[in-house]
């Protein structure tokens, strides 16, 4: 369903005007479904290749197909449609969330974007596959916790009906109790929605708990 072919990613480093090689000829598939997770050290990549696969950061060259379809330079309709079919899931949920805005206003924005109409029902359905109470919709994201981010975020990305959730270290900012129960989240969700997961973590037992395969990167190479 989504494949890298051959991605390359170098950046200058600033201070000292070096070239580092950030991925260097990546190529994986991830089928329909299937829940794979990368792992690897600190700096190895994880989060380049995330942000590549998301058309989030472009690469020098290389190629990456979306249920067949070449996504790598589309612009448009078809860029819009990518991005609804493949939601992200960050280490920092909160920097998804306008601090002026309720909470059920960032949800009914995500309705705007994707020119979808507003479907109350299924915000109700999504808040109690996530277990979260509708009353949380009133608030701002300073007034509720990081776990009631996380699965705000989960239900935001829900909504658009999405083929691929790729989640970036999803739990690491949250408590040892919190992140137990998102984990067991995603896995019940997986199970209901029959979503593919690229779960990147640093946790091996993790990645094989949650995932039917797992991925090894280290310095930019999968392994
Ligand atoms: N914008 C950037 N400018 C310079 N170096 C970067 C930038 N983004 C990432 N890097 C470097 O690229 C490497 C990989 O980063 P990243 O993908 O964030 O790793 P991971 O998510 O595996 O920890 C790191 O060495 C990091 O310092
Ligand atoms: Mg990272």
């Amino acid at each position: 369903m989504m494949k890298a072919e051959n991605i390359f990613k170098s950046l200058v480093d600033r201070s000292s005007g070096k070239t580092c090689e950030l991925l260097h000829d990546v190529s994986r598939e991830i089928k329909a479904g299937e829940a794979v997770a990368l792992m690897g050290g600190s700096g190895s990549g994880k989060s380049t290749l995330a942000r590549i696969l998301l058309r989030l950061l472009s690469c020098d060259s290389g190629k990456i197909y979306f249920q067949g379809q070449d996504i790598t330079k589309v612009t448009g309709k078809d860029l819009s449609v990518f991005r609804r079919n493949v939601q992200f899931i960050s280490q920092r949920p909160e920097s998804f969330l306008d601090p002026r805005q309720t909470l059920g206003c960032s949800l009914k924005e995500a309705f705007t974007v994707f020119n979808l109409s507003y479907d109350e029902d299924k915000i109700k359905a999504m808040l109690d596959l996530v277990k979260l109470n509708a009353e949380l919709l009133q608030r701002y994201p300073h007034q509720v916790s990081g776990g009631e981010i996380q699965r705000i975020c989960l239900v935001r990305a829900l909504l658009l009906e999405p083929k691929l959730l790729i989640l970036d270290e999803p739990t690491s900012m949250l408590d040892i109790s919190v992140q137990a129960q998102i984990l067991h989240l995603l896995r019940d969700i997986r199970e209901e929605k029959h979503l593919a997961y690229l779960f990147i973590t640093h946790d091996k037992q993790l990645a094989e708990w949650l995932c039917d395969r797992v991925l090894h990167i280290e310095q930019g190479q999968l392994k």
